[in-house]
């Protein structure tokens, strides 16, 4: 009762940053979000060989990492950063905090282009396609992501290739790690 309280309160008064007050993060909870974030850092380095060449395509696997990023990602991953919690051993900031809607949408973002990777797998049993390459075609500049509602409508990740489609997710890696996520000391 006294935690649903204590995160009620919490997340009534999110905007203000001495509201929140940082306890450090339980051990256990701490330690299964950067277990999830080691198993999306390995998943996202099989894809990254598997178009790069250093390792074979085999559907199967690229779809397994794939998978393996959708499942640690969207609210699986929101739900590993509950209000207040970071501090002590955790590298993430009290920003999640702050800009939490923008934390969710990333975690989203990682979530829809993990799914549609996965899809291009099934897709692509044999071989990686070519439709699968970027090829000539200049990347978009991350306006898929639609980080400007109602400017810049975001294409159909569907219609994307593939490998362009794991350069706009290590985007949302490297976009989250540069406001949520710090050295710890
Ligand atoms: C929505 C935000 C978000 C996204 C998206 C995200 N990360 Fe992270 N990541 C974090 C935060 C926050 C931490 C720090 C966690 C902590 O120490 O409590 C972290 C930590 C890590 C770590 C260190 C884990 C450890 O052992 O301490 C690795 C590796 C990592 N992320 C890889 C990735 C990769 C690769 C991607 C993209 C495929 C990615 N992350 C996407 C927020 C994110």
């Amino acid at each position: 009762m006294i935690r649903q309280a204590a995160l009620a309160a919490g997340l009534l008064l999110a905007g203000s940053s001495a509201a929140v007050a940082s306890h450090g993060v339980d051990y256990p909870l701490l330690a299964e979000r950067q277990a999830s974030m080691k198993a999306i850092a390995e998943a996202a380095r099989t894809i990254d060989w598997m178009f790069s060449g250093r390792l074979d395509y085999d559907s199967r696997a690229f779809k397994r990492a794939a998978e393996t990023i959708r499942q640690h990602s969207g609210e699986a991953l929101v739900s590993q950063f509950p209000p207040g919690c970071f501090g002590g051993h955790s590298a993430a900031t009290a920003e999640i905090d702050r800009s939490r809607e923008e934390f969710v949408a990333l975690s989203n973002h990682l979530e829809t282009f993990a799914a549609e990777l996965s899809r291009a797998a099934d897709e692509a049993p044999d071989q990686l396609t070519e439709d699968m390459r970027m090829g000539d075609r200049a990347p978009m500049g991350g306006s898929l992501l639609g980080r400007r509602p109602g400017r810049d409508a975001a294409p159909d990740p569907s219609t994307i290739p593939a490998e362009h489609i794991f350069h706009l997710m290590l985007e949302d890696c490297a976009s989250c790690h540069a406001k949520f996520r710090q050295r710890v000391q």
